[in-house]
């Protein structure tokens, strides 16, 4: 089959490689011109693709990548995987329509288009269908075919990874859903049928939004915990030792990346405008977790002055991490990159170190810039392997562990 990937991002790009692996023939479009570049020069910035394998798929001839879009011709099938992210606050259609309408200016008969970008139940139908029916004047599900996979990729798990990770498929109508697992069937492992494009949607946003609001019950039992003067982290290892009934989320300095910070709000900002409805332990899940980052800095400022008796203001501070979670180099609506930010904004002479971050202002190397000891004040934000938490513990004069790491010590705190 020829497929085209529509946006060759942390979800596209491993698809697409999958894709190549399979033997099919596949475009990965990707209008950026620096990840385009990149790409054809076999230099991978997703973590879960090795550029070796980008390399090869280049060199097997079954993979091209695409700024222009006469390279999009004649495919089978299309996968848009291209950004949700929020725009003032509310959900951002506008990657997904501007795709929706490449993919039309090339659709075939007999073709199928599937979505893959996370987004609120009905995207498929009333925003992707008519795009593709006025550009077409074809009818789908009889002329063309049309489906939702959501993905579920999780960056950096080695374990699960997108082969074996269970591949929820959905479709307009029975042969839509037909044509997607077909196609799915030849990439991904376990395929879980869905009887409808929302059933699946909504999966999809309730997978994020239950994480969310776990996430946000356990930072607010770890704030209570630091007042009772009770280790919340043992709290949890204990409550877990219950086998039934029990799942374990893990306190933090916020929830960062594409998925939760950003998913949820698209639930709730469309039951809100077209419904009326309000998710009211989401909305209080968001205020919980977006106060996060400014709970650790004023964590840091009461250390500041209770154990070193100085302020904020000029204080030399390391970050130790910025990426939003452990393992991989993305930084977007990272918890960790806001409290770097509320710390410069007070005054701290801030320096971050991120083994996997690729920016100005981010040391990558082993080593700080300056020894341990000579900050004032180290904060854990990714528990990256990189960091030696050996020799943290026994340099820095003190550090608050924002992931629960680090050894007990005097001058160790946990969050
Ligand atoms: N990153 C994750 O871990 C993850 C996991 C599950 C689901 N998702 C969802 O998958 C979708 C994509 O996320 P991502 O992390 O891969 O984003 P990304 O920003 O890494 O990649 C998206 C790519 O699409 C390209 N693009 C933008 N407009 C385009 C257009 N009109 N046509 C073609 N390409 C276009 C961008 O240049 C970018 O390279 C989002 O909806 C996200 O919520 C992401």
């Amino acid at each position: 089959m020829k497929i085209a990937v529509m946006g060759q991002g942390y979800v596209g790009l491993p698809l697409a490689m999958a894709a190549v692996e399979a033997g099919h023939d596949v475009v990965g479009f990707e209008p950026d011109q620096h990840r385009w570049q990149q790409l054809n020069w076999g230099t991978s910035y997703v973590e879960d693709v090795p550029s070796a394998t980008l390399r090869a798929a280049l060199e097997s001839g079954r993979y091209e990548v695409a700024r222009l879009e006469d390279w999009l011709n004649d495919f089978d099938v299309a996968v848009i995987t291209v950004p949700t992210p929020l725009k003032d606050r509310q959900p951002d259609l506008s990657y997904v329509r501007a795709a929706a309408k490449t993919v039309a200016a090339h659709l075939k008969p007999g073709a199928t288009v599937i979505l893959e970008s996370t987004t609120h139940p009905g995207t498929t139908r009333d925003v992707l269908v008519p795009i593709l029916q006025d550009a077409t004047g074809w009818t789908a599900g009889e002329d063309f075919y049309i489906a939702f996979s959501p993905e579920r990729i999780d960056p950096g798990n080695t374990a699960w990874k997108f082969t074996n990770t269970p591949k929820i498929v959905s479709g307009l109508t029975p042969k839509c859903l037909e044509q997607a697992e077909h196609f799915y069937a030849s990439i991904t492992q376990n395929i879980v049928s869905a009887s409808s494009l929302e059933e699946a949607e909504l999966a999809k946003v309730f997978e994020n939004t239950y994480r969310h609001v776990n996430v946000a019950l356990v930072n607010e039992l770890g704030r209570l915990a630091h007042v009772l003067g009770v280790d919340v982290w043992r709290t949890l290892n204990l409550a877990d030792s219950k086998p039934f009934g029990f799942t374990k989320f893990l306190p933090g300095p916020g929830v960062g990346g594409h998925c939760l910070p950003v998913d949820p709000v698209y639930l709730t900002h469309h039951v809100r405008t077209q419904y009326g409805e309000a998710f009211r332990l989401v909305e209080l899940a968001q205020d919980i977790n977006e106060g996060q980052p400014a709970y650790v800095v004023r964590r840091l400022q009461d250390t500041l002055n209770t154990r070193m008796h100085r302020g904020v203001h000029g204080a030399r501070i390391l970050a130790l991490g910025v990426a939003y979670k452990a393992g991989t180099g993305d930084s977007r609506e990272s918890p960790a990159a806001q409290v770097v930010g509320q710390l410069e904004a007070k005054g701290a002479l801030v320096d971050v170190m991120d083994p996997h971050v690729y920016a100005p202002s981010v040391f990558r190397g082993p080593t700080p810039p300056k020894p341990y000891g000579e900050y004032d004040a180290v904060v854990l934000l990714t528990a990256h392997d990189e960091f030696d938490l050996t020799e943290i513990a026994e340099q820095a004069a003190y550090v608050l562990d924002t992931r629960g790491v680090m050894p007990v010590a005097p001058h160790i705190e946990r969050l």
